[in-house]
């Protein structure tokens, strides 16, 4: 039994922050960002709204577009690590104001987050264990980052995206294969420090900033570009495709740098690729879902095109998946 995305949904909070208004505050340049990621703008959402607020939106989205009452969903499955709390899941809360009834969990593959969540999804069909599944991309990036740090806070924004996923029983469309991988010895290279065992809360912790996002941007991108190009390869291997028949490549938007430098390994001219981050930047696991759902209501992506979708973030973990749309 294959699995199929039958509807998309995406939101990203109304406020823009331009790299013009960033530097306002911090010492970097329209021309600096720009030129070494591609990114223009993001949004930020205001001091009211939560993470499980853009996943309600997002989601209500897909379900509209899949035909899908929340009560009839079997599993929700949201890939995030920037929740409205740390306990419960926002999972829960996003289950809760869907008025769904579904068991619910989130996935902590940071970026990685909404294709783990796609390769749950795929699995739990598959095997029968569900015939209605959310997935979902979140992330309140805004509120973890640190705001003097211009190397990592000018990269990220506020977003959320959802997909429906269910069984198609027959025909050649769907979701061919998904892959996911981990290096854990690079855990170190993209972190929340604080607020774990290591570093619980305490005054000092928070003084230290150790509750922003903390990066090793140069060593990220290096790895980023070497573990893309693997988990395509190894994707496309699984499905016997090869990179002439992707129509459309629908990458996570970190870096337009990064995805320059895999489509040119994989021979793909750039024209396939979904690009958005020069409006929202690098909304981290919400960025696969969006740019999908963009391409999807714009008409881009139509029945039978065959969609590569890629994504990497801390621990590290990444992740790609296939599909016949
Ligand atoms: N504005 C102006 N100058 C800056 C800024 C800024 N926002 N940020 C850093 N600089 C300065 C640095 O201080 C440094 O100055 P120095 O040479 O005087 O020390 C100089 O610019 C070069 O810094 P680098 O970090 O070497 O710049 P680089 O060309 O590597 O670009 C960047 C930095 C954009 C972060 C890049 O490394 C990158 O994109 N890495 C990938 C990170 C990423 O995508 N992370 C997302 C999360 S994981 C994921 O989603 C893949």
């Amino acid at each position: 039994m294959r699995a199929r995305i039958i509807g998309t949904g995406s939101y990203a909070p109304p406020f823009v922050l331009t790299n013009d208004d960033l530097a306002k505050q911090l010492e970097t340049s329209d021309e600096w960002i720009f030129s070494r990621t591609g990114i223009h703008e993001r949004r930020i959402a205001a001091a009211s709204e939560q993470t499980s607020d853009m996943a309600a939106k997002a989601s209500r989205a897909a379900l509209d577009m899949a035909g899908v009452r929340p009560d009839e969903l079997d599993l929700i499955v949201i890939g995030t690590f920037s929740g409205d709390m740390k306990m419960p899941s926002c999972a829960a809360f996003v289950q809760a104001k869907l008025g769904a009834h579904a068991p619910a969990f989130d996935v902590a593959a940071a970026c990685a987050g909404s294709l783990y969540a796609l390769s749950i999804a795929d699995k739990f069909i598959r095997s029968g264990g569900a015939r209605r599944v959310l997935v979902v991309g979140v992330e309140m990036m805004s509120r973890l980052l640190d705001w003097q740090d211009r190397g990592s806070c000018v990269l990220f924004g506020d977003a959320a995206g959802a997909m429906v996923v269910a069984p198609e029983p027959d025909g050649e469309r769907g979701i061919l294969t998904t892959h996911m991988a981990t290096d854990g010895r690079l855990a170190h290279l993209l972190t929340v420090p604080g607020g774990g065992s290591i570093h619980s809360a305490t005054h000092e912790s928070v003084d230290a900033r150790l509750h922003f996002v903390k990066m090793a941007g140069r060593e990220v991108y290096k790895f980023a570009v070497r573990s893309l190009i693997e988990t395509m390869e190894t994707s496309l291997g699984a499905t016997g495709l090869t990179a002439d028949d992707v129509t459309h490549v629908v990458p996570h938007q970190a870096n337009v740098r990064i995805i320059d430098a895999v489509l040119e390994r994989l021979k793909v001219p750039r024209s396939k690729a979904i690009l958005n981050m020069d409006r929202y930047g690098n909304t981290s696991s919400a960025s696969v879902p969006m740019a999908l759902d963009e391409a999807v209501r714009s008409g881009r992506i139509v029945a039978n095109d065959i969609v590569a979708m890629m994504a990497i973030g801390s621990g590290m973990a990444w992740g790609s998946a296939i599909l016949r749309w």
